[in-house]
């Protein structure tokens, strides 16, 4: 279930206004606003849309369009450990589905959703260029291969533990 956020518009749309600004109200710079956006807050909400929509003066229907045709834009926030799980053929093959299925039970999430506490996302996706390694999984960029249901529930776990520990530790 995708996370409930507030955001802080009063901050949000200056900053828009600026990245926009910077970029010359130029359309051949929206991929450089969306990025610097992205950035700025997480992911990119549709209020945030219909804003550089309007700075640009294009229609909102033309930033969307951009945000879903590259895979590495968002307009869901992202969990703090980004799970991209690989289902390519040879991770296929070697067992991925189950790996994946074994992920979304343990963690109530699906592919392309956020676990309530903002922990972890999930994304199914096509080959990770490891494929030497299959089954493959990247965490927040970071690659483990060589999976099994039961390893790769240890690494994330793992992850989760440790974070909180940081938590902690900065109180
Ligand atoms: S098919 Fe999974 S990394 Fe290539």
């Amino acid at each position: 279930m995708p996370v409930k956020q507030e955001l802080n518009w009063y901050k949000i749309i200056p900053e828009i206004d600026k990245i926009v600004e910077e970029n010359e109200f130029k359309e051949e710079e929206l991929l450089e606003i969306l990025h610097s956006t992205q950035e700025f807050i997480g992911y990119i909400p549709l209020e945030a849309q219909e804003r550089i929509a309007k700075k640009l003066k294009v229609s909102p229907a033309r930033v969307k369009s951009v945000i879903s045709f590259y895979n590495h834009f968002t307009d869901q926030p992202r969990g703090k450990f980004e799970i991209a799980f690989c289902k390519g053929t040879a991770c296929y093959v070697k067992g991925s589905e189950k790996i994946i299925d074994r992920i979304k039970n343990e963690f109530n999430l699906e592919s392309g959703e956020t676990t309530e506490d903002g922990l972890l996302s999930l994304e199914v996706v096509r080959c990770l260029g490891a494929c030497g390694l299959a089954p493959v999984m990247t965490i927040n960029g970071e690659a483990y291969g060589l999976l099994n249901p039961e390893k790769a529930i240890r690494i994330i776990e793992h992850k989760i533990k440790k974070a909180s520990i940081e938590e902690v530790q900065m109180k």
